[in-house]
């Protein structure tokens, strides 16, 4: 769709004077936006003349990335665990991958109270087939913290993978729609971004579902579907959220590079809501964009976006499910500004790949410190509104507080029934006579 459009730009490029230039980046930023977040009936999916196509000596597929993820839990069970609970509409397995060290507790006490909570993430790849980088950068994440289970004590690596496994809960959907990957091997259309019925995912949830930042032709590339949930696919991101009670949600993509917070649909975007906590979430994204060398920009989606897009995954984590953190970030492209056709738009050329996953690594790091953080920071906050209430008594003060607690009642057993009575004087004359006696009685009572 973006293919007629660019051609336009490039003429303008042979044009010298500044404000072609100028016009040139305009259109071309609304060209990416177009592109990625698709209009109308423009985004039509067949099949284009590829610059060039994946090598799967470089680039995983679905066969490979299933041996991948089904060898690294059977030989580091201590640090992953799959969950096989989930399948395609063609039944293939959407692995979901359960990733902290197990022998960690998720809680950890210290001398000052509760001192570490892993944050838990949910992490969502291979949600559109065509765009292949995000799973090669998850695929990579996984071989580098590995890497750090073989490396000397204390090592760089060593100490990196100790602080992703020991101070994080990490769920990995490896692979969202694995239908659509499947029939891309098979075709070789690598425009396809659907499921096997052309529905995209990231169109399907109930989050202002049906609004013009989607479409209703099957044969477009935004495809919603007849219904929200109509694909099979979305049972895992419903059942997780679920069950599980996540810090952060985060749907990676590629084809430009930024970072979204919610809101993307057209409804927030008219209304102009924001999140409660969108300056702690813009503070995420911020770290990550300075992570990733500063080239990523960073925003509301409907700010960042010329054009909405409702029926997305992060915006109903965020706006249905609460999940603090929901993030979407575009983690790899330069957009449809240069005649791109499908595969290189979203994906680098394979004598290229390995160096723009390194390049991609800074951000989970950003990710991960980021809400290592900001877990303790809750944590603490916490603990300490706890320890100011009545509920919260030093160890220290617990005998003296006993004694004068015995002290107290002693006293007050023995004198207030008789104030109430309003025999306090004849009851206190009595007992000064009685313990005359050889019985001794207080108030009436005799007590030995
Ligand atoms: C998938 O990739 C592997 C290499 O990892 C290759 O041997 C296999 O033929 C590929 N499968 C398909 C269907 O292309
Ligand atoms: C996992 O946790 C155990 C127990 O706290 C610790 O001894 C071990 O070093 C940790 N391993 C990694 C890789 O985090
Ligand atoms: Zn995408």
């Amino acid at each position: 769709m973006a293919t007629q459009e660019t051609c336009t730009i490039r003429t303008c490029i042979t044009k010298p004077p500044s404000i072609f230039m100028h016009i040139t980046l305009l259109f071309s930023s609304l060209i990416i936006c177009l592109f990625l977040f698709g209009l109308g009936s423009a985004g039509n999916v067949s099949p284009r003349a590829e610059l060039y196509v994946p090598n799967y000596k470089y680039y995983h597929n679905v066969s490979s990335i299933g041996t991948f993820i089904t060898d690294l839990v059977v030989k580091h069970p201590t640090y992953f665990r799959l969950d096989l609970n989930f399948k395609s509409r063609s039944n293939i397995p959407q692995y979901v991958l359960h990733m902290t060290n197990f022998s960690s507790s998720r809680i950890s006490y210290g001398s000052h109270g509760v001192s570490n909570v892993k944050p838990r993430l949910l992490l969502s790849f291979g949600e559109h087939a065509r765009e292949f980088f995000p799973v090669e950068s998850m695929i990579h994440l996984l071989k580098r913290i590995t890497r750090g289970l073989y490396a000397p004590l204390n090592s760089p690596e060593d100490q990196y993978t100790k602080h992703v496994l020991s101070q994080l809960d990490i769920y990995i959907i490896v692979m969202a729609n694995p239908d659509g990957r499947h029939l891309i091997e098979k075709t070789g259309n690598y425009c396809w971004r659907g499921t096997s019925t052309g529905v995209d995912l990231d169109r399907n949830f109930p989050w202002n579902f049906g609004g013009r930042g989607s479409s209703g032709d099957p044969g477009d590339e935004e495809f919603r579907g007849p219904f929200p949930h109509s694909e099979p696919e979305g049972r895992v991101y419903l059942e997780l959220s679920n069950t599980h009670h996540f810090d952060a949600f985060i749907s990676f993509h590629s084809g430009i590079k930024q970072i979204y917070i919610p809101f993307a649909d057209s409804a927030s975007r008219k209304a102009k809501i924001v999140p409660v906590n969108s300056i702690v979430q813009l503070a995420l994204a911020e770290a990550m964009s300075k992570a990733g060398g500063s080239s990523f920009k960073y925003g509301i989606g409907y700010n960042l976006c010329e054009y909405p897009a409702d029926g997305t995954i992060y915006d109903y984590m965020a706006g249905v499910k609460k999940i603090p953190y929901s993030l979407n970030v575009e983690m790899w492209g330069e957009g449809d500004v240069d005649n791109k056709q499908c595969f290189d738009l979203f994906n680098p050329p394979n004598e290229k790949l390995v160096a723009s996953l390194d390049d991609s690594m800074p951000l989970y790091d950003a990710l991960f410190t980021h809400l290592v953080h900001w877990k303790q920071k809750q944590i603490h906050e916490q603990y300490h509104q706890l320890g100011q209430t009545d509920l919260y008594i030093p160890k220290s003060y617990v005998i003296p507080f006993l004694l004068c607690l015995c002290v107290f009642l002693a006293i007050f057993c023995r004198q207030v029934p008789c104030a109430f009575n309003h025999r306090f004087y004849s009851r206190k004359r009595v007992v000064s006579l009685r313990s005359l006696s050889s019985t001794f009685t207080v108030s009436g009572i005799k007590i030995t």
